[in-house]
């Protein structure tokens, strides 16, 4: 059997600063096999980058291993890198360079000489083809964007990781972008990808952890968390003010509501009490809860003191400094808090 195209075994990492210590990540334990297509996905601030980041080498471990395709990314880290492609969040790159001599110098850098016809193919598949000779200042943040695609994918790396490659850019070069990464995936790479879009999640990710203030509290094949969800929901529009028993249980984006209805029955009672509430809606309309509605009610239902060791101190309440400031618990055993949403309805 071969190694895990990706491993990461009770990672930890705790961020030490004036205000106390971050517990950015605990106890992440899950593996990605070669050629699968994965999601993390979690709120900002719930450690997705970090453990990017440990993973690329670029920031260690507290506690815990990662690997890649079975090479210790801290023991081994040469090796490691080489099978690694990593499109990082932020956007860096040399002002200095035109994108085809950033493309040469990051293939040299892996050792690849004569790489021009690969090259050309990552310009062409990325939409960049007519931008070889410009200078990385002149492009805009979208074509900057692919250029650190390209320069992730200059030695064919067999793991693929891309941490919200597709914030703030435009849908064009989502789709470029998705073309070219789900033809990669299909002709053997995997890859690792964190997305605020959980359409793009859904559509393309066969199997998706979620993270939670560093805790990874859902873990399951995408098909799993969808059906767990079992649910449709009814959504309408409406200019009136929902009231807050109604709110309370809804999603709402500007004029658009989003309320959970298991069947006719539940339909019925939300109609009835907002023509009661003399909340006025129009189209109307019964969907299948997709992965938005499963991330929001994971989110909603494992909260901090669910996956916090009793022991690492008291709940997190209005005054504590951060979200997830909490003390260093060392070697905690909260391991049974990790299920799949599956197995916690
Ligand atoms: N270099 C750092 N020093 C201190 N805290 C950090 C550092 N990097 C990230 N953090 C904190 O760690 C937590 C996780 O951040 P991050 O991994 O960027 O989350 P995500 O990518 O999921 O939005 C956040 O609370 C963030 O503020
Ligand atoms: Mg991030």
């Amino acid at each position: 059997m071969s190694a895990p195209a990706i491993s990461f075994q009770s990672v930890s990492k705790v961020y030490s600063g004036s205000r106390g210590t971050l517990r950015a990540l605990h106890q992440v334990s899950l593996d990605i096999a070669p050629g699968e297509f994965f999601g993390l996905l979690g709120p900002n601030g719930a450690g997705k980058t970090t453990l990017i980041s440990i993973l690329a080498g670029l920031s260690r471990a507290t506690s815990g291993h990662v690997k890649v395709m079975g090479h210790d990314v801290v023991a081994d880290y040469q090796t490691a890198r080489k099978l690694l492609g990593v499109v990082p969040q932020e956007l860096v790159f040399d002002p200095f360079f035109t994108v085809r001599e950033s493309l040469r110098i990051q293939s040299g850098y892996f050792g690849i000489k004569g790489n021009d016809a690969w090259i050309d193919e990552l310009l062409s598949e990325l939409g960049l083809t007519d931008k070889a000779g410009a200078n990385m200042r002149q492009l805009s943040g979208g074509m900057k964007r692919r250029v650190l695609v390209a320069q992730a994918l200059v030695h064919k790396p067999p793991v693929i990781v891309l941490d919200e490659p597709t914030a703030g850019v435009d849908v064009e070069l989502r789709q470029t972008l998705w073309r070219f990464v789900a033809r990669l995936n299909r002709e053997g790479h995997a890859v690792l990808l964190t997305t605020h879009y959980l359409e793009e999640a859904e559509a393309l990710c066969s199997r998706i952890a979620m993270l939670k203030q560093g805790e990874l509290i859902a873990l399951a094949p995408t098909s799993e968390l969808l059906a767990a969800a079992s649910s449709n929901v009814m959504r309408f529009k409406t200019d009136d003010t929902v009231p807050e028993a109604i709110a309370k249980g809804a999603r709402i984006t500007g004029r658009i509501v989003q309320l959970p209805a298991h069947d006719a029955h539940a339909v019925e009672r939300h109609l009835v009490a907002l023509r009661e509430a003399g909340v006025r809606v129009s189209d109307v309309e019964i969907r299948k809860a997709d992965l938005e509605d499963v991330f929001l009610d994971v989110m909603a239902s494992r909260t901090s003191a669910e996956v916090t060791n009793p022991a690492a101190g008291p709940p997190q309440g209005g005054g504590a400094p951060g979200p997830n400031m909490a003390p260093t618990v060392a070697g905690g055993s909260e391991d049974a808090t990790r299920t799949s949403v599956g197995a916690a309805t």
